[in-house]
């Protein structure tokens, strides 16, 4: 029997016939990742239901060679969750939809353990009517994983109050690539015993192991909500606008900021109506929550500001969903003009402005013609770059944007990982011991480089 034939088989006995889709059209949406640039062809997409069952995959998965490609919601924005285009040996995508366990809300201790297949809208709709809120949003929230967020440590709108998924994170269970188990379940929230391998997995890309289960903590919810769209006549003035609400509004949640050629945009793919009777260059909408209607303190807090603006304040749902929706449908109404180039980086706060103004300037320069949207986190300095324009495979804008982002100080990637898009930036980032010591941590684990090979770090070498 072929090595292949002889994986499928094990892979069947692991999880069941039914659940082994070697079929290329029950594959396909598993093989190509949300922005449309990365993709490859998988031998199977293994989809197990429980923690053995993901061992039995893993253990089949090294007895023939084969790579394995975690995936979650496939909502990750670097080529981390699609198998690679070349690649030697066989590639399983192991999809973690099946491990939808949510166990009861602890609602004295404010946690919750759920498997690493469920879907954040669907922990958020699970803790919802406890009174707990859970600390990371984001726009991808009716497919993006707990576990993929987690291996990602996602970040989000709410950040600047909650922290990222690191953050949320009181341990987790998963399982590495010879098949063992290693368990936090649950965890403390104080725990010094050992090395925090939960803390080391989260951010890790699907490099290290397979999660399987996490122990969250969960947030009060906030009943009662406000948000503003405030209209300004530049970047700098929107940061430091951002700064001055941070001091001013401790009940402030979000902040965000884009510009007018990304608002327009927008507009032109929603359908909806301009937010202002006349643009302005930049946009910053903030969001803060309490147990009381905090329209009013919005609003004092927004005349009060030091800058001049226009502004649009919502304090009914409907009213906060469209605020909401010119920020949040940026992302897909980039990817409806084409293949998009996307970067996601964070300048320290002093040096963001700058940045803004020199980043299109410099894509322009780059290749002539590009389209440049700007928007993101403004808190922590994390600005997404969506370019569209040269083709998928040019990666000249990729690595001007990447070379001034290190050149300012800045990280090139704050919240969607390094992925199969960034590996050969790892180093120019974090220098050559920081990587070894990865590369160290990662022989440890996975010597045989199984899990994710070509993600986050370059293989061999
Ligand atoms: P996938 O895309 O399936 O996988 C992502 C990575 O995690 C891959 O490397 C994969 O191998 C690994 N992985 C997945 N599951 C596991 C597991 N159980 N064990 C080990 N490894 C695993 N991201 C942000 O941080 N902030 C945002 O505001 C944000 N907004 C977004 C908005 C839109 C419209 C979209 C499309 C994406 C957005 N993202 C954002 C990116 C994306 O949603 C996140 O990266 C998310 O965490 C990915 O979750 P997922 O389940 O889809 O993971
Ligand atoms: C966002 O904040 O909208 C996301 O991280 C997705 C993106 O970069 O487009
Ligand atoms: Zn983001």
């Amino acid at each position: 029997m072929s090595r292949d034939a002889t994986l499928l088989e094990s892979l069947r006995a692991a999880v069941g016939e039914s659940h082994v889709l070697t079929d290329p059209d029950l594959r396909a949406t598993y093989e190509t990742d949300w922005t449309r640039r990365w993709r490859g062809e998988a031998t199977a997409v293994v989809r197990p239901s429980s923690t053995d069952e993901v061992v039995a995959v893993l253990l089949a998965c090294a007895a023939a060679g084969a790579a394995v490609i975690p995936q979650g919601g496939n909502t990750g924005l670097v080529g981390g969750s699609v198998p690679r285009t070349v690649n030697d040996g066989p590639q399983v995508v192991l999809s973690t939809l099946r491990l939808r366990e949510m166990q009861p809300i602890d609602a004295l201790a404010g946690e919750v353990i759920v498997g690493a297949g469920v879907a954040l809208a669907a922990l958020q709709a699970h803790a919802r009517p406890a009174g707990f809120g859970f600390g990371v949003d984001l726009a991808a929230r009716e497919s993006a994983t707990i576990g993929g967020m987690i291996a990602t440590n996602a970040g989000g709108i709410h950040v600047l109050r909650h922290g990222p998924m690191r953050a949320q994170l009181l341990g987790l269970e998963a399982v590495l690539a010879d098949g063992s188990v290693v368990r936090r379940l649950p965890g403390m929230v104080k725990d010094n015993t050992g090395y925090p391998l939960s803390s080391l997995f989260a951010g890790s890309e699907g490099t290290l192991a397979v999660i399987t289960r996490a122990h969250l903590r969960l947030v009060p919810l906030k009943a009662r909500r406000a948000v503003a769209l405030l209209g300004l006549d530049a970047a700098g003035t929107a940061v430091a606008l951002a700064g001055e609400l941070r001091r001013s509004l401790p009940q402030l949640a979000a902040a965000e900021l884009f510009f007018d050629a990304g608002l327009e945009l927008v507009l032109r793919h929603t359908g909806a109506q301009p937010p202002f009777r006349a643009s302005h260059a930049a946009y910053l909408l903030v969001e803060v929550e309490g147990d009381h209607d905090p329209t009013g303190v919005l609003t004092d807090a927004v005349a009060a500001a030091s800058v001049p603006l226009d502004a649009v304040i919502a304090g009914d749902e409907a009213g906060r969903g469209r605020l909401w929706s010119l920020r949040e449908r940026h992302t897909e109404a980039i990817s409806a003009e084409g293949v998009a180039h996307k970067l996601d980086v964070a300048l320290p706060m002093a040096r963001l402005a700058e940045f803004i103004d020199r980043v299109s300037l410099l894509v322009e320069e780059t290749r002539p013609g590009s389209a440049t949207y700007l928007y993101g986190h403004v808190c922590e300095g994390n600005m997404h770059v969506g370019i569209i324009g040269p083709a998928p495979d040019d990666e000249a804008v990729d690595d001007a944007v990447l070379r001034l982002t290190i050149e300012m100080g800045g990280t090139v990637s704050a919240e969607h990982g390094i992925g199969a898009a960034k590996v050969g930036w790892l180093e120019a980032d974090r220098g050559m011991d920081d990587v070894a010591a990865m590369r160290a941590i990662k022989g440890a684990l996975d010597p045989g480089w199984m899990l994710n090979p070509g993600v986050l770090l370059r293989e061999g070498g």
